[in-house]
């Protein structure tokens, strides 16, 4: 599909993220040089940000299968030990949302992941045994939002910890303009630049938006995306010059003008605009911490200076 098209299958490949590369880089020499298989690597950040794509180019550079799955999905012990009993030497195990794991999952992964041992108990009650069974070595990949999510000993069995952080405009513009190539997509620099201003930092927005503005520049203009393009499709998606949604702005003027600028509770907001508080959490709010548009504070959330000039409201 287009979607595994786009994504890169080369370190080499990968734009932006200049830190996690570096280090991915050594490692995964290192390991290949020791004929060993990598260390588990835990992967966070805000979504989008192309973990995925990173745990399926680690497992390309080790020429080994990639199986993968996420928190949610391993439902029993024994959906775990059937994905577990399966690798091959070497393999990666992918597990997205890692921290939704629950508990009896997790307890299995922790002898699996230091021993490559799985622990079966046999029978019930005092006569109850335990054996032992040997996994092939393999890596397990984690991905998260935030690190803190994961219980410590899952966190304290990675070793190799990698933060994904929002992409410089200018790395999300070689992104764009990468993706336009291997679309067949017309886009001019200026045209890649509009669109990278407006992606909130998120390569998974940036395609979004690329293609979304591809169907405009078909359909109603003559199939170039220029700036003038962009800026009318973005204006018809009510993507702002920020790339924030309507979504977005609901939340932040909900808080302007429903809590007084704040504090509000987290919990408050997401019962006033309709939005899951994991999603507010995840999805929207680190973003718009990250551009200065709304603070934390030991009693809730409040609106800044900067995002009320965003949207020409006088201040206090
Ligand atoms: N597509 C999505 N994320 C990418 C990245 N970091 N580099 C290149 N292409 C991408």
């Amino acid at each position: 599909d287009i979607e595994s098209t786009l994504r890169p299958k080369l370190l080499e490949n990968y734009i932006g993220q200049d830190k996690v590369k570096e280090k991915l880089k050594i490692f995964i020499e290192a390991a290949k040089i020791r004929n060993e298989s990598l260390d588990h690597v835990l992967l966070y950040g805000p979504p989008g940000l192309g973990k995925t794509t990173l745990a399926s180019i680690i497992s390309n550079e080790m020429s080994v299968n990639i199986r993968i799955t996420s928190g949610p999905a391993i439902e029993k012990a024994g959906d775990l030990a059937a994905i577990l009993t399966n690798l091959g030497e070497g393999d990666v195990l992918f597990i997205d949302e890692i921290h939704r794991l629950n508990r009896s999952v997790e307890e299995i992964l922790y002898p699996a992941m230091e021993d490559f041992a799985l622990d079966i108990i046999i029978g019930k009650g005092p006569s109850a045994r335990s054996i032992r069974l040997d996994l092939s070595k393999f890596t397990l990949i984690g991905a998260t939002t935030r690190a803190g999510l994961l219980t410590s000993p899952l966190r304290d069995r990675f070793g190799v910890m990698c933060k994904l952080d929002y992409y410089s405009i200018e790395d999300l513009k070689s992104i764009i303009i990468r993706s336009a190539n291997i679309l067949g997509i017309e886009i001019d620099s200026v045209g890649a630049l509009e669109i990278a201003k407006r992606s909130r930092g998120t390569p998974r927005i940036a395609n979004r938006i690329l293609k979304r503005v591809r169907d405009y520049a078909e359909v109603v203009e003559n199939g170039v995306i220029t700036k003038e393009v962009a800026d009318k499709a973005l204006d018809l998606l009510e993507i702002d010059e920020l790339g924030l949604d309507n979504i977005d702005k609901r939340l932040l003027l909900s808080i302007i003008h429903k809590f007084s600028h704040g504090p509000v509770g987290l919990d408050t907001l997401a019962a006033t605009i309709g939005e899951e508080r994991n999603t507010i959490e995840d999805v929207y709010e680190p973003y718009l911490l990250q551009i200065g548009f709304i603070n934390r504070t030991p009693r809730g959330r409040v609106i800044t200076k900067r995002c009320l000039e965003h949207f020409n409201i006088k201040g206090d």
